[in-house]
């Protein structure tokens, strides 16, 4: 056996590679992921994905098949990246359309390449046409998260004509045999974001997609897979997510053989990709993970992953910030903003964000998005002399854009009509009053640009929220071609430049992902935004949900939350200022009502509560999260969370609705030492670890009523840990 170590004098390799037998082995701390390259039949198999193994073990196991009849897709489901072509009867991960019309495709092995000690790549390359095709495993340090990528690229001359990506995945992850699976996502739309769902994986194909040219609130690009039998704190499960920000597909499929396996990538069906001579694509990350201790410790897992390896800044907190959106809605006016602004920092608030209306002609949604100067009649000495007075009561400074969009009555739209991506002969339906710029021309992001850095610069601008407020239809490239609908994917990446291009030219800048709310939530713009805005729903009793599911794959650190008026604006209910600071400081704590109404003593409380905050921010937006009672299960949701090396511990307790019924148990606390003691630090109670996590913290007090709440702070008392 010869094994080639990828970095012989540097740290031990997460990648082996044993030449013989063609057998690769990633490594994590606690899962190990085997494929099989054989050069002579030009496959890649999959072997294992799970608890660890050795690599002395991993060269002779054998390779999963079906029986072999004349109707059997015998690999159906246990090749790394499966192709269209031969007697394979499964998704394909790769299907492609070249210049005669033909789709077959025959692969042959070119190599396996080591890089450091990490990453390894597969080229593959058709036999007789031109293309080549690369796939990437990366094993980031530090994590249980694996990364795989692909490129595709046009290997011939003009002769062979253009090569047509039909499908373009970045990866295909077989899953191990089970009896059965049970595939968990998340589910909604606006507003309604983010509803976990947890439903057996029938045979056949379950396809979770957007064909919306943006994330999307219906599907977000991650599922978990269990055998049936995980819980919150135990059993293996796999998470599969994908890194991008238009449209997508993940299509989890299980085969009648037994087999499951989930393909991830880029575009929804008819979003193709041409490949000139030449041209190369490479596909956006997919992560996954494999853990053997349940649910949460998957979302713990990915939560390490995004801040260590994604997030642009993940030691920073995030600010305590003031929003205008609710109270002062497209109404917003210097005079108005300057008396919120003064409100906001006498409370704590640390950052002041102007939400939509100070643009242009932009007296409601109807008019004025695209015309990027400040609203003569609101702001006519611009947003200057208000940046100013925020930044002297010492706030950061946000303002709120929404740079793909247009409304028609602007006068960007009447000088450049052609600049959206709706197709010229089509209807060009408005949605919410506006139409799509078209992000995939160079000549539109570099205008973006323009407006964006001149805007920031003029007004010392510390902080931007980034909106997108519709979805995409009758969306084309102006050119036409068999790939027109590429803007789906294409449009996505322009906002990346963009995004890109601001955060290197104003390094101090922070950005925030909005799309009507949760619609671009995904690992690729959490690559280049610093937090992101859940949902325009701000009931704190509906959020409670809301953050339950967003909190399996994204961390609280990127959460953000508002406290706004009461009763809500959306749902009508009446809740107590406590419970939605309860609600809010569960991820990054802000503010989004109409202080101007609040009384002396809601703004007392209110500062209380933002003093509390800040004290537990660390341990809140760093920690690891435990989720000990979902909602929505019994009368009390509750979120633990463990920060600052283990010695600081929150709990956070919500009782939405009260009814008759026996005691609550005692919270059975998570990831404690057990010989250590605890101290409340509210009420100075002290407990050990084992107590906590075996006996329970005793519930405190809870007011009594609908919509009660409680904060438990416990630190670890010094000199007790092991
Ligand atoms: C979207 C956002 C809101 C607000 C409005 C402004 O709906 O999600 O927070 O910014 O746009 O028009």
């Amino acid at each position: 056996m010869v094994t080639v170590p990828a970095s012989p004098s540097g740290p031990p390799s997460r990648v082996e590679f044993d030449e013989a037998s063609g057998t690769v082995l990633l490594r994590t701390a606690d899962t190990a992921y085997i494929l099989r390259v054989d050069r002579e039949e030009g496959t890649v198999r999959h072997i294992h994905w799970g608890a660890p193994l050795p690599l002395a073990d991993a060269v002779s196991l054998p390779v999963w098949a079906d029986h072999a009849d004349s109707f059997a897709g015998r690999w159906d489901g246990v090749e790394e990246f499966p192709v269209e072509g031969g007697a394979r009867f499964g998704v394909p991960a790769m299907e492609v359309r070249f210049a005669d019309g033909s789709s077959p495709v025959e692969a042959r092995v070119e190599d396996v390449v080591l890089r450091g000690g990490d990453h390894v790549v597969v080229s593959l390359r058709e036999r007789t046409r031109p293309l080549a095709w690369r796939l990437h495993y990366r094993v980031p340090a530090g994590g249980g998260v694996l990364e795989r990528w692909t490129e595709f690229v046009h290997t011939g001359t003009a002769d062979d004509g253009d090569v047509l990506l039909v499908r373009y995945a970045s990866a295909h992850w077989p899953l191990p045999q089970r009896p059965g699976w049970r595939l968990s996502s998340v589910h909604g739309g606006w507003s309604a974001e983010c509803r976990l769902e947890r439903t057996g994986l029938p045979v056949g194909e379950t396809v979770l997609s957007s064909r919306r040219g943006h994330t999307g609130h219906a599907a977000n690009p991650w599922v978990a897979l269990d055998a049936g039998d995980s819980g919150e704190e135990q059993g293996e499960v796999w998470v599969i997510a994908l890194a991008a920000s238009g449209s997508w597909r993940i299509t989890a499929q299980r085969t009648a053989a037994g087999r499951a396996s989930v393909v991830a990538g880029e575009g929804h069906e008819g979003a193709e990709l041409r490949l000139e001579p030449g041209d190369r694509h490479r596909t956006p990350t997919s992560l996954a993970l494999h853990t053997a201790h349940g649910f949460g410790e998957a979302s713990r897992a990915v939560h390490r992953h995004l801040r260590a390896h994604v997030l642009p800044h993940p030691e920073e907190l995030r600010p305590v910030l003031y929003n205008s959106w609710e109270a002062t809605s497209f109404e917003v006016t210097e005079d108005n903003q300057r008396a919120l602004a003064r409100r906001a920092a006498a409370l704590g608030a640390e950052l002041f964000v102007v939400d939509d209306g100070w643009f242009g002609g932009r007296d409601d949604d109807r008019s004025g998005l695209g015309d990027w100067t400040p609203h003569p009649g609101r702001f006519p000495r611009g947003l200057r002399p208000l940046a100013d007075e925020v930044h002297r009561l010492g706030m950061a400074f946000g303002v709120w854009v929404e740079p793909e969009m247009v409304n028609a009555d602007s006068d960007l739209y009447r000088l450049h009509p052609d600049w959206v991506l709706h197709l010229p002969d089509r209807t060009a339906t408005e949605l919410r009053h506006q139409l799509v710029l078209d992000f995939s021309r160079q000549e539109i992001t570099e205008w973006a640009l323009g407006w964006l850095e001149q805007m920031i610069a003029e007004n010392e601008v510390d902080f931007i929220k980034w909106d997108f407020n519709r979805s995409f239809t009758e969306a084309g490239a102006r050119e036409g071609g068999p790939d027109a609908k590429r803007v789906h994917i294409q449009h996505a990446r322009g906002v990346y430049r963009v995004l890109d291009r601001l955060r290197s030219d104003f390094p101090h800048l922070r950005i925030e992902s909005c799309a009507g709310g949760g619609g671009r939530v995904d690992p690729g713009i959490l690559g280049r935004t610093d937090q992101v805005w859940p949902s325009d729903n701000t009931d704190a009793v509906d959020r409670l949900t809301i953050h339950h599911g967003f909190g399996q794959l994204y961390p609280a650190g990127v959460m953000s939350a508002w406290v706004t008026d009461s009763p809500n604006p959306l749902t009508g209910r009446t809740v107590p200022l406590r419970f939605r600071f309860h609600g809010a400081m569960a991820g990054v704590l802000g503010i989004g009502a109409d202080l101007t109404r609040w009384t002396d003593t809601e703004l007392a409380e209110a500062a209380e509560l933002i003093a509390v905050y800040k004290d537990i921010r660390p341990v809140v937006q760093h920690g690891e999260q435990f989720r000990l009672l979902a909602p929505g299960q019994g009368p009390l949701t509750a979120v633990q969370y463990l920060g600052e090396e283990g010695a600081r511990v929150v709990v956070l307790i919500w009782r939405p609705s009260t009814a008759f019924g026996p005691a609550q148990p005692p919270l059975r606390l998570r990831g404690l030492q057990e010989q250590a003691r605890y101290r409340d630090e509210d009420t100075g109670g002290e407990w050990s670890g084992a107590t906590l996590t075996g006996f329970g913290l005793p519930l405190p007090d809870l007011p009594p009523g609908d919509c009660a709440s409680a904060l438990v702070r416990l630190r670890r008392v010094e000199g007790t840990e092991a």
